[in-house]
């Protein structure tokens, strides 16, 4: 991976008491994935709900709970376990806990190296809406801000208890995105950025459409990752199968049009456009009002050109810095080089669509004003860090 970016870090995850705490070891599998180790420390409280073997299984190692634990040679497990955490993340978070970090106390291991830490910390709520809206806790809350610790959540639906609100722990792909957010240096902080993703449907009746393959990945890495790097994103996408990421602001536009009026409107205080959406080339002429029937042994639809939304954002007076995709089955680089001059845009990246298009993984290559620059495959989210630090440089 990028050194830039999500190298492996050493965390050191807290579990405190909470039926949340089921949800840390999935936590741990994904932090594991990818590239961190983890350390886990347990409130006695965590371990009613869920094993520390169960969690030392997922991490490979050790789960400590008692600050007497004699595996700690010099007795001092809270300042040995503390100090070679890159971060800390409690998860989930307890209100007892938030009361406790709050005040300061050390009356338990998971507590004492909160306080004798030496590195950032991250919490993830986690308790009954009740308990979360209740004065106290707010108020607790509050002082965790004014002392740098960083909030993850919580989100708001149906709870354990039955009832519903706010004070769900984060899913456990959202804290990942926390973790990794918080570990991304701010490259683009301070720039907007557009970025369309995924496929339109051009309606042939209410419906059936015209669309492709593409399910959303890469421009969503795009927008997850840039997102890390601090930048606004706007993210306007069609289709998608992909899980979408949380960005400042998220627009669905089903057809070329939709999303050519969409990126109108927003593309005015942009500083970068990515055009990763693979958008119809052509839609129907007409768009049947109701269901089209079957009748005769062949049906022929007239379609017409749509706008080339990349093209026209690059001719506009004072466009943004223009980034464009071009899948291509064949001599890619050819039409990449092409298609680059024809839209008169400064960069584009080239893949083979066959391979890109709806996988995990890429292989591109960034042609720009300066040259060409062939990228090892990786997983998208690889690559798009790629792709943003190489634009990061660009815009400099
Ligand atoms: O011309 P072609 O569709 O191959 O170009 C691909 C690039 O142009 C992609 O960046 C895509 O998002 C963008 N595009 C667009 N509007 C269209 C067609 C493609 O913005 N109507």
């Amino acid at each position: 991976m990028d050194s830039t970016h999500s190298q492996s870090h050493h965390l050191l995850l807290g579990v405190t008491g909470g039926i949340a705490a089921y949800k840390s070891a999935e936590l741990i599998r994904l932090l594991i994935k990818q590239g961190h180790t983890v350390q886990v420390v347990m409130t006695e409280a965590a371990t009613h709900f869920i094993t520390p073997t169960t969690l030392q299984a997922l991490s490979g190692n050790p789960v400590f709970v008692d600050s007497w634990d004699a595996r700690i040679a010099n007795g001092m497990p809270h300042i040995e376990l503390s100090r070679p955490a890159d971060a800390i993340l409690i998860a989930p978070a307890s209100a007892d806990f938030i009361a406790k970090l709050a005040h300061g106390f050390a009356n338990d291991l998971l507590s004492t190296l909160c306080l004798a830490r030496e590195c950032p910390l991250m919490i993830a709520p986690a308790m009954n809406r009740q308990m979360w809206e209740n004065s106290s806790t707010q108020r607790n809350i509050e002082q965790l801000i004014q002392d740098r610790i960083t909030i993850l959540g919580p989100g708001s639906g149906e709870q354990a208890c039955g009832e519903v609100g706010q004070g769900r722990m984060l899913e456990p792909d959202m804290l990942l995105e926390g973790v990794q957010t918080h570990f991304t240096p701010k490259l683009l902080a301070g720039k907007k950025i557009l970025i369309t993703a995924g496929a339109t449907m051009e309606m042939l009746d209410p419906v059936r459409g015209i669309t492709n393959i593409s399910s959303g990945k890469m421009g969503f890495a795009l927008a997850r990752v840039a997102m890390q790097m601090g930048a606004e994103v706007t993210l306007i996408h069609g289709h998608a199968t992909a899980q979408r990421p949380q960005v400042s602001h998220t627009t669905f536009a089903g057809t070329a049009n939709d999303m050519y009026k969409s990126v109108m409107q927003h593309i005015a205080t942009q500083d970068v456009f990515i055009g990763v959406a693979a958008v119809a080339d052509y839609s129907p002429l007409v768009s049947a009002e109701q269901k089209i029937k079957k009748s005769e042994d062949t049906l022929t639809i007239q379609l017409k050109r749509n706008k080339d939304i990349l093209a026209d954002v690059a001719s506009l007076p004072n466009p943004p810095y223009c980034v464009g995709f071009a899948a291509e089955t064949e001599h890619v680089l050819e039409h990449a080089r092409q298609k680059r001059q024809d839209k008169k845009i400064p960069l584009i990246v080239a893949n083979q669509a066959n391979l890109a298009l709806g996988n995990d993984n890429n292989s591109v290559t960034i042609i720009d004003t300066n040259g060409e620059y062939p990228l090892d495959t990786a997983d998208k989210n690889t690559i798009a860090v790629k792709i943003l630090t190489h634009l990061k440089h660009q815009l400099n």
